[in-house]
């Protein structure tokens, strides 16, 4: 037998061989006492037919509220997605750019990092918090006018880690605001504006630095 009918052969014994593996795992019996059919559904009928919820209470820019979460949505999902705060904005969704950030009980974390599940009992502070009776929070305004937004994508999160500076150390130095939004990434590289915008708003004086504008 020449080496290429061997193959041939091989190859067609091996075809046969697989076939009749499949059509005897397809017209497998059924555990005795089983319908066709009812382990695939015994497997399926464990599964959760929906993600897991938890209610909880927080407070969100002064307000209480209550709901229930899915256990996986993030917080920048719950503020965004279901409360209507759309000002924290998504840039990376993982804690590198800022963009989302928020003040958790008086400090600023990146809402893309931290579950909603988590904010039960807490006190939430977005830029949607900062103005006031229709005002402008001093820090805002300090923003405008030294024209720290450019495409305004990083500009939430960087009022936000500005505001929880503040909160914390009234008079930082430029070094300190520096290192204090470090976090926050622009890509219209407009850091020094913010800068000056953040050291003309702790000069002007301490309404930046209550937090009480949220409420
Ligand atoms: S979106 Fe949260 S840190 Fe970038
Ligand atoms: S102003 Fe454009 S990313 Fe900062």
């Amino acid at each position: 037998m020449s080496r290429k009918s061997s193959s041939k052969i091989s190859r067609r014994h091996f075809v046969e061989g697989t076939g009749a593996g499949l059509v005897a795992a397809a017209t497998v019996a059924p555990l005795k006492g089983q319908a066709p059919g009812a382990d695939v559904k015994n497997r399926t009928q464990g599964a959760p037919s929906s993600p897991p919820r938890t209610k909880i209470k927080f407070t969100i820019n002064g307000a209480e509220r209550g709901m229930e979460v899915e256990d996986h949505w993030t917080l920048v999902e719950l503020l965004r997605d279901h409360l209507g705060l759309t000002g924290s904005k998504i840039g990376c969704d993982r804690g590198e750019c800022g963009a989302c950030t928020v003040l958790l009980d008086g400090k600023s974390v990146y809402s893309c990092s931290q579950l909603g599940v988590w904010i039960d009992g807490k006190s939430i502070i977005t830029i949607e918090g900062l103005a006031k009776n229709g005002r402008l929070d001093p820090l805002q305004q300090a923003f405008i006018d030294h024209d720290g937004p450019q495409c305004g994508f990083c500009t939430s999160g960087q009022l936000m880690s500005a505001k929880a500076l503040l909160m914390h150390n009234p008079h930082p130095s430029a070094e300190e605001v520096r290192a204090g939004m470090t976090g926050n990434i622009c890509r219209c590289s407009n850091y020094n504006h913010y800068v000056e915008a953040v050291l003309a708003a702790s000069a002007a004086g301490p309404s930046t630095g209550s937090g009480g504008n949220a409420a």
